[in-house]
């Protein structure tokens, strides 16, 4: 039995939690496989690097930023999701070529139903590659969707690309959208550094029906988060997310299904 190989690589990888999450998991379900490690690649020696990574063994690999348009383009076959994002987060190794997935989307939507939200109406801010993830989940669950992003071009090229119809709003439309929105979904970097201000919209038009969600889950409470809560109403943090996709990454290379338990979140949040 060849015991299987698996990694994340990205630049910065030092804080990822994936290796938690996925030797949790081996260890749950007794996997055949050595612990899954986190190894650093710079961009520019991508492929060189993967080429070797693969020699050595490695079978499966979560990729991150800044690497997952490299990885997209390194792929012999792709699905169709990582195909409509250009994009891919999951490295498949198999004897006719190395396969790309991207489990961004299925991880927000799973994060999303299990919560049992109100998707109706959802407001998205920001329009880089997370955002193509979370706006390709939501036009799979039916959502109206409104995007804002400081740059309106990127939020424009964002709807071409994945064909989306989705309101882009300016500035002054923005907080009439906050309004009516049932779900807004922070995907910038803003608040990223502990303590800084993520003040895009105006917190007071938020209905206390809305669900606020920051992908950012390091700080685990953003001030973006924090101002929602002031308001009353629910907030998420991108830990789910991050759990959810790893758990599909998961499943295509061991074929188990694993379970998100309150101890591997404990054990995350403690992070
Ligand atoms: P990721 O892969 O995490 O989505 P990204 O592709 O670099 O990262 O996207 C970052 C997003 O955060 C973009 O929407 C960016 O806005 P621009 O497209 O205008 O650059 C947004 N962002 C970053 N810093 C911001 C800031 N100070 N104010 C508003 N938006 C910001």
């Amino acid at each position: 039995m060849v015991h299987k190989k698996t990694a994340v690589i990205g630049d910065p990888i030092d804080h990822s939690l994936s290796p938690k999450i996925h030797n949790h998991w081996i260890k749950q379900l007794g996997i055949d496989s050595h612990d899954y490690q986190k190894i650093n690649v710079k961009k520019e020696i991508f492929t060189r690097e993967v080429d070797r990574l693969i020699k050595d063994g490695y079978s499966g690999l979560n990729v991150t930023v800044p690497l997952k348009e490299d990885a997209y383009k390194y792929c012999d076959r792709t699905s169709n999701v990582a195909r409509a994002l250009k994009a891919v987060n999951t490295l498949i190794v198999r004897e006719d070529g190395v396969y790309g997935e991207n489990t961004d989307p299925t991880g927000f939507q799973n994060s999303i139903t299990k919560r049992n939200l109100n998707t109706q109406r959802c407001l998205v801010l920001g329009a880089g590659g997370s955002a193509r993830a979370v706006v390709y989940a939501l036009k799979q669950m039916k959502c109206e969707i409104g995007i804002f992003n400081r740059t309106k071009k990127k939020a424009e090229a964002l709807c071409g690309d994945l064909d989306v119809e989705a309101t882009i709003l300016t500035e002054s439309l923005l907080n009439k959208f906050v309004g009516s929105a049932s779900l807004v979904v922070n995907t910038t970097s803003l608040g990223q550094k502990k303590g800084e201000e993520n003040n895009l919209i105006n917190f007071n038009n938020l209905k206390l029906s809305t669900h606020v969600y920051d992908l950012i889950y390091n700080p685990s409470k953003t001030t973006f988060l924090q101002h929602a809560e002031k308001r009353g109403c629910t907030a998420q943090n991108g830990l789910e997310m991050l759990v959810n996709q790893a758990a599909q990454s998961f499943k295509i290379w061991h074929n188990k299904t694993p379970v998100i338990d309150e101890n591997l979140m404990q054990i995350l949040r403690a992070k």
